[in-house]
């Protein structure tokens, strides 16, 4: 086909972003628009559609251009049949057979991989991972997403769910809370964007003096803003954040040993306040010998990685 191009879609849990590369994975145009509500499943694929035909419209290719859709999707996915199993996250996705639903509905060969294992194959391919063999990348959004590349290969497992960095159960018992996966005390409890505002809500609930409790309508990023401005509420909430991002690394570099973790998705823009304490934690709790010339660093394609890498899902078939 002459022009190809193509799609890749990365589903959030607040947004889905699409875009379009070339063959090179290079990101020519990208559209962004709202998931809408997480329990209809129907409603996010239709959406999906939508953004992929208006996309496609406002530039100067056409449908018959894209040789195919790949697509980033939060959660615990059959790849080789594109059913989507479960999403901690999107409850609309039960057993939802989102590759055969995307095809009939974009004429199209469509692919689907976890968001994470995309997010760091994009990395790994023109990001922060670009030459490194061995790394380990985390997704802080919605959820807290993780993508394992190791010899250069993303590590699947025996069924496709090798990654899933976000529900390591490290929190505590005492302090565990309810995780969308169905269990209690698991990382993205804490240590995604939803956790940090959830424990924000909390402690101004408690009535903790802090600076948050002016704020309407909390994000992660008023959080990362305060701690900044040394509101003691906001630094022991993006420290413990920090703590079980940092104590999971350390478990990792003893299991896979990887040379470098990238840290993605909208949190990692937060910058030192974030990353020191990780750091700390990673030092604290890591063999010496397996942290040795290990760096945690910012995903370089940042929000962009998703779309790149699932478009990538179909430039590499
Ligand atoms: C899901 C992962 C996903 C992550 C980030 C987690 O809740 O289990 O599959 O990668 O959220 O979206």
């Amino acid at each position: 086909m002459s022009n190809a191009i193509y799609v890749g879609i990365d589903l959030g849990g607040t947004a889905i972003k699409v875009g379009i590369c070339d063959q090179s994975g290079k990101l020519l145009h990208t559209y962004e628009g709202p998931t809408g509500p997480r329990e209809n499943g129907e409603e996010i694929a239709a959406r999906m559609e939508q953004y992929v035909r208006k996309l496609v419209a406002d530039t100067s290719y056409s449908m018959d251009q894209v040789s195919g859709v790949g697509a980033g999707i939060p959660g615990f996915l059959d790849t080789a049949t594109g059913v989507v199993i479960s999403s901690p996250n999107i409850p609309g996705f039960k057993n939802f057979p989102l590759k055969d639903i995307l095809e009939a509905k974009l004429q199209k060969t469509v692919m689907i991989n976890n968001d994470a294992n995309v997010a760091a194959l994009g990395e790994a391919w023109g990001g922060a991972g670009k030459g490194i063999s061995d790394l380990v990348c985390y997704t802080l959004g919605t959820g807290v997403g993780g993508g394992i590349i190791i010899g250069g290969k993303i590590l699947t497992g025996f069924t496709g769910m090798a990654g899933e960095l976000g529900h390591m159960q490290l929190i505590p018992d005492i302090e565990a809370i309810a995780c969308g996966c169905g269990h209690k005390g698991c990382l993205e409890t804490v240590s995604s964007a939803t956790g940090v505002i959830r424990m924000a809500k909390e402690a101004i609930e408690r009535g903790e003096q802090t600076e948050l409790s002016m704020v309407n309508d909390i994000q992660a990023k008023d959080v990362f803003d305060a701690a900044k401005a040394g509101d003691e509420t906001a630094l022991r909430i993006v420290h413990r954040a920090a703590l079980y991002l940092g104590k999971s690394m350390a478990m990792l570099s003893i299991v896979v040993n990887p040379q470098r973790f990238i840290l993605g998705g909208g949190m990692s823009k937060a910058g030192d306040i974030l990353f020191q304490p990780i750091y700390e934690a990673y030092e604290k709790y890591s063999l010496p010998t397996s942290r040795q010339n290990v760096d945690i660093v910012p995903a370089l394609l940042g929000n962009d990685a998703g779309v790149v890498g699932a478009a990538g899902l179909i430039i590499s078939s």
